[in-house]
């Protein structure tokens, strides 16, 4: 019989194997290792530029999933228009495939001229702002960031504009776009900077309007006052997305924000990306914000969360991952009530407006899921969150895993590189997952619209 492999270790033995004890430079050469090892693996597969490059689409696949249309008539429409994209072949007479660019041409036109009861365009209101929409749970691993970039593929691939905005300093969203940031200055950190800029500025007119001292900006408030939102959005390989990233020094905003807000107690941090997008016009130039946070619930956290529209917590059915979920939703209580009540103190005793914050859709997301093992779990998360634990539950696929070194989902994945029944299934549940969200989306513009039409019958 042998024996289990804890038994017979021999302490002389595991001495020799231990190697020498680590120091602080330790960390700073297995750093250095896992930096090389990375920087290998991103750079197979890549432009002679050193960008990605999202792959091609084929006319079986824009039919199926993009452009509503039979394939015969979609070779039809293309024979008469011969100014329109014709798609290339990798074969004599094969199947014809089309950049991304050329998909979204294709669109554009079957909207001007075919039939006007199809859905070519994905519905926006007029006149609107973008949503904002977080993806948010204090647990690292639930699937925030994969659930995060696959709505944002997905959207681009519907005809939306995306922004995408990577808030945790891990920047693995900045990865899965290929951003390029090269410190805290290519983050969203100077837009949050500039915001508390501008409140010492106003603070500092009250100042001199009392007859006191001003207190002078330092170089880092004075320089973020010349950065708006779009110095920092970079483009990607999708053409329809765009990106503000993140990188470890964005981690510094979570202990310089609390010292701004020591020295202008007044300043509303919560508010201050939402704002500042405003401010510079993001929410006209997008149809929808994904805003990928960290595992915390830090200030960049409550920032995304105050700005986001949409509000999507992703979690495995898993007993862990339940429960802490359950105890984010409690922090989210007491982190935004006590703002509101802070606030409120203040604004009733000034005769101001009361803070009151509101999301359009909050839902809770399973992600991972294996139905062999988990539906009873599920079943029983469905039961306790009722409509807060959207319904489409998003399954446990080997095609993210597995997708290679330039291929970050599946939607970037080349269907012939996998069993087609795989790739179909893999694909569909992510497609229910972005159809889950597109209702929440759709659902939350049509009620903006209808108020805003009513206020305007009211005027
Ligand atoms: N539906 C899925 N099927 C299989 N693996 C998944 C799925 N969603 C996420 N993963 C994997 O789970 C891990 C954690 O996901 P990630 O999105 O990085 O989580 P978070 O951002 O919450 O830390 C990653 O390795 C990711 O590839
Ligand atoms: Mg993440």
């Amino acid at each position: 019989m042998t024996m289990p492999p804890y038994f017979g270790i021999d302490p002389d033995q595991a001495a020799a194997a231990l190697g020498a004890p680590v120091t602080s430079d330790g960390f700073a050469s297995i750093a250095k290792a896992a930096a090389a090892g990375r920087n290998d693996l991103s750079s197979r597969g890549l432009e002679d530029g050193g960008t990605r490059r999202l792959r091609p689409f084929s006319t079986w696949e824009i039919t199926r999933y993009l452009i509503p249309v039979a394939q015969g008539h979609f070779r039809r429409v293309l024979k008469q228009n011969p100014d329109l994209p014709q798609g290339t072949s990798e074969t004599e007479g094969g199947a014809k495939w089309f950049t991304l660019d050329e998909v979204l041409r294709l669109r554009a036109h079957f909207a001007a001229e075919g039939s006007k009861t199809k859905n070519y365009l994905p519905y926006r209101p007029k006149d609107l702002p973008a949503k904002m929409v977080a993806v948010a749970n204090f647990k690292g691993g639930v699937g925030k960031t994969s659930t995060a970039a696959h709505l944002a593929m997905s959207a681009a691939l519907d005809g939306y504009k995306v922004l995408v905005i990577d808030l945790d300093s891990q920047g693995s969203m900045t990865s899965i776009f290929g951003g390029k940031v090269a410190d805290e200055w290519q983050t969203v950190f100077p837009l949050l900077a500039r915001h508390y800029a501008a409140y010492q500025r106003g603070e500092n007119q009250r100042r001199l309007d009392r007859g006191e001292a001003p207190q002078p900006l330092d170089d880092t408030l004075t320089e973020a006052l010349g950065i708006r939102a779009q110095d920092l959005v970079q483009p990607t390989h999708w053409p329809n997305i765009d990106l503000i990233g993140a990188q470890l020094n964005l981690y510094w905003a979570e202990f310089q924000i609390p010292v701004w807000r020591m020295q202008g107690r007044g300043w509303k941090l919560w508010d201050a990306l939402a704002q500042v997008l405003d401010e510079d016009g993001i929410l006209s130039e997008y149809d929808i914000v994904f805003l990928d946070t960290p595992p915390a619930l830090g200030y960049l956290t409550i920032n995304g969360l105050s700005a986001a529209d949409i509000l999507l917590v992703p979690l495995g059915a898993s007993f862990l991952e339940f429960d802490s979920t359950g105890r984010f939703f409690d922090m989210l209580h007491s982190t935004f009530s006590s703002i509101e009540e802070a606030e409120n103190l203040a604004a009733r005793a000034l005769g101001r407006p009361e803070t009151a914050f509101e999301w359009d859709a909050v839902r809770a997301v399973v992600t991972r899921f294996d139905g062999t093992q988990q539906a009873e779990l599920a079943a029983l998360m469905q039961a306790y969150l009722g409509a807060t634990l959207s319904p489409h539950r998003q399954d446990f696929t080997a095609l993210i895993g597995q997708a290679g070194e330039q291929v970050q989902g599946i939607y970037e994945a080349d269907y012939r590189d996998f069993n087609r029944e795989t790739y179909a299934r893999g694909r569909e549940t992510f497609d229910a997952t972005y159809a889950a969200f597109k209702a929440l989306l759709l659902g939350a513009w049509r009620r903006d619209e209808k108020a805003a039409q009513s206020t305007e019958a009211a005027e």
